[in-house]
């Protein structure tokens, strides 16, 4: 099979769909790995290093897509990108199709095969190709946070890991699941004073059992998240209700009797925000200044770090993309249902029922399409 790797067009993408060491092990499985020159230099990676892999180079996109019978990307297929897929060839990315009815009508007329990395599950339950993204976000929300808190910043001007004879900074992390687990386990790692409040007592189950006596858990009851924010230095919004819109933990009021500068980073802010006064940022402008406290809401902050996120997501997708590349599309969707719940749109079909509805077109059962039992 050739597995195509086009270079991502989309605004801000830097990452890429296949590493090298990715490409490698597509090649060890006896497929073709064909790459768009330039396609991983915004992740750092060189073409030379895909031709030591042994991958070929090509110089255009075209030249990818219409030789791919596998095309492997990061973002969602731009317009240009979508006239480019052709009936059977299967498309292996991130799709958001839910809110996107341009692209699900286009992907629908293409004949494509389009599997959406973001529906794919795992036998626990969770989505495997997302929890990578959410480590990300986690672990760099508390290295942004430390910098809100810097003076020239607008912060307290407190350094998080205090240091002899000084206190550290109070971490308060809302949510303990992978965002807020992976944010507690950088604040400890410095040292901070960490508090991890949830409302599943499983959750602080696990954050105990991970974190012993350096983490406090608390049950996550109004009168306990205020009591808390009002006394923290840094406030990590790490909430998810699945499905719903995050819950508003801390408003508008609640920020005049916080410390002045204090920070809060809104991990959630892809959900809506779990604080009143979030609203979404950029990289390119990440932060501002709400009643003397420091918000920063940038909504894909692991596209900040796209080198380590390239790699993360590879090592999530590589072991499907081998599936895909070695069983061809119909034999891996229909021997692995929770790699099927990956599959949106079907030669044609719509084959996800939540995307179905939400753009309230016909839903078709992928198992009829593929022969599944
Ligand atoms: N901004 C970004 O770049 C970025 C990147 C990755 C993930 N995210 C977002 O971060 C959020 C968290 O993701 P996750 O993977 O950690 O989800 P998760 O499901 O692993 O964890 C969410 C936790 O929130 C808890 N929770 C739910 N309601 C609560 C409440 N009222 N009070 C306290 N805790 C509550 C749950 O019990 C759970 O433990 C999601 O909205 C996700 O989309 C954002």
């Amino acid at each position: 099979m050739r597995v195509g790797v086009p270079r991502e067009i989309k605004t801000h993408e830097h990452r890429v769909g296949l590493t090298p060491a990715s490409a490698r092990e597509v090649r060890a499985h006896g497929h073709e790995v064909i790459v768009e020159r330039g396609g991983g230099l915004g992740a750092g990676v060189t073409d030379a290093e895909y031709a030591a892999a042994g991958a070929r180079l090509v110089d255009t996109a075209d030249e990818v897509f219409a030789s791919a019978d596998l095309v492997v990307k990061v973002k969602e297929p731009q317009a240009i990108e979508r006239k480019k897929l052709r009936p059977g060839q299967a498309l292996f990315t991130f799709l958001h199709l839910a809110p996107d009815p341009d692209q699900a009508r286009d992907l629908v007329a293409s004949g494509a095969v389009a599997i959406a990395y973001e529906t794919v599950t795992s036998p626990q339950g969770t989505l495997p190709l997302l929890t990578p993204m959410s480590e990300i976000a986690g672990r760099m929300s508390i290295h942004v946070g430390a910098t809100c808190l810097e003076k020239s910043r607008g912060g307290r001007g407190t350094l998080l890991s205090g240091l002899p004879g000084v206190a550290a900074g109070k971490v308060v992390i809302l949510g303990g699941g992978v965002v807020g687990t992976n944010a507690a386990y950088v604040a400890t790692g410095l040292g901070a004073e960490v508090v991890v409040m949830d409302r599943s007592p499983e959750a602080m189950r696990r954050t105990a059992a991970q974190f012993g006596a350096r983490v406090k858990t608390v049950m996550a009851l109004g009168e306990l998240v205020a009591e808390h924010v009002f006394t923290a230095h840094l406030v990590i919004g790490a909430v998810l209700i699945p499905g719903a819109r995050a819950p508003r933990l801390v408003t508008r009021d609640m920020l005049g009797r916080m410390k002045q500068g204090a920070v809060l980073v809104d991990v959630a802010i892809d959900q809506g925000g779990c604080f009143e006064t979030s609203r979404p940022t950029t990289h390119a402008d990440p932060t501002y200044i709400v009643d003397g406290v420091v918000h920063y809401c940038v909504a894909n902050m692991p596209g900040g770090v796209p080198r380590t996120s390239a790699f993360a997501l590879n090592n999530a997708t590589l072991p499907y993309v081998l599936q895909l590349a070695d069983r061809g599309w119909k034999g891996a969707l229909a021997a692995d249902p929770h790699l099927r719940n990956g599959l949106n749109v079907c030669e044609g079909r719509v084959t996800h029922p939540q995307v179905a509805e939400a753009l309230r077109l016909p839903y078709t059962d992928p198992k009829t399409l593929l022969g599944a039992p």
